[in-house]
């Protein structure tokens, strides 16, 4: 991380075209050529665009989800499926078939929701994922088993527990195969730790005064991080007896984190903000690093590749200008 301290002064290249808000991005790296990931972006007019990021342009484009704003697009077995979630009066997750240029939706689920909270996404098994999404009553989760569709649980904090909406999720597990968890965001700033075989809550910690408005987590370190409306960015690590405790409050210079990410290797992670700037920390003294400044509006979600090649890793940036900023960041740290 040492060396760091030059930020790049500009983003590697951009890509345009998307004529809405980027809600959300995601990136799939095991395609034919490692070189290049696939970006997949979900937009604020209910578009999915499928972008090649050797010719900078966009591959395809999906349309299904009515107009209604996206705010999540997943890769699920391999790059031919797709998973995106839709919000407006009810929430709309849709399976998508792209194998050989094909562009269908093979399944759709409608739940009803009104949030805006994304989903997480967790493999559980060679042909099995589970699915987190927020539920019909206001503060419930719901998790469903993918591909059968079938409810695992609903997670309904206690009636005088009150955290209102959930507003960002997190599925884990400390091993591939061991029993998983759900770390949630709740309006009322609070994360809660929930034991999905069961059920049951397991901890809560009050993180913020505000509405968490994203969360990542390491599950080897047993340590995550929270970002809200105010100026702060929460640490917070859960014990061995599952008790999630505050290990360090650090203050920033300007209010609102729409997203926070920690890289894949858990040296470093990136934060979107509302001040339109793109914020690297190193993850284990949460020292700043880099302050990416190209937007002109909100950044809403950030996200970084998974290469097998290090030097290749990149950073994606989506704003509420319509743009995606992509930056190479690995050759400073
Ligand atoms: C989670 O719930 C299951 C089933 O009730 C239980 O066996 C397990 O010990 C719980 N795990 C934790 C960490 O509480």
């Amino acid at each position: 991380i040492a060396g760091m301290a030059l930020p790049p002064p500009d983003p590697q290249f951009v890509l345009r075209g998307t004529s809405a808000e980027v809600n959300t991005l995601h990136f799939y790296c095991g395609g034919q050529e490692p070189n290049y990931p696939i970006l997949f972006s979900g937009s604020s007019n209910g578009l999915i665009h499928i972008w090649n990021l050797k010719t900078r342009r966009v591959d395809t484009i999906l349309d299904g989800h009515e107009g209604k704003s996206v705010y999540c697009v997943k890769a699920i077995y391999g790059k031919d499926r797709l998973l995106s979630k839709s919000q407006g009066r009810n929430q709309k997750i849709c399976l998508w078939d792209l194998a050989e240029g094909r562009n269908t939706v093979t399944d759709s689920i409608f739940t009803e929701n009104v949030g805006f909270c994304k989903c997480s996404l967790l493999k559980v098994a060679q042909q099995c994922w589970l699915l987190a999404v927020p539920g019909k009553d206001l503060d419930e989760v719901q998790i469903l088993e993918l591909p059968t569709k079938t409810s695992v649980c609903t997670l309904k904090p206690e009636v005088d527990a009150k955290p209102g909406m959930p507003m960002c999720l997190k599925l884990w597990q400390p091993d591939f195969g061991s029993c998983p968890f759900l770390l949630a965001g709740y309006e009322d700033g609070s994360v809660i730790l929930w034991n999905l075989s069961g059920g049951k809550m397991l901890s809560r910690l009050a993180c913020h005064q505000e509405p968490v408005m994203s969360l990542d987590f390491d599950s080897e370190k047993t340590k995550g991080i929270s970002g809200s409306s105010e100026k702060m960015l929460s640490v917070w690590s859960l014990d061995e007896q599952q008790n999630l405790k505050i290990q360090k409050m650090h203050k920033l210079v300007n209010a609102g984190i729409a997203d926070v990410t920690i890289r894949q290797d858990k040296k470093i992670l990136a934060t979107a903000g509302w001040d339109h700037r793109i914020r690297i920390f190193g993850w284990k003294k949460l020292k700043p690093l880099a302050m990416l400044d190209y937007h002109t509006a909100t950044v809403h979600c950030v996200s970084f590749s998974d290469h097998s090649r290090p030097s290749e890793r990149l950073l994606a940036a989506g704003s509420k200008d319509h743009r995606i900023s992509i930056w190479s960041i690995y050759n400073q740290t």
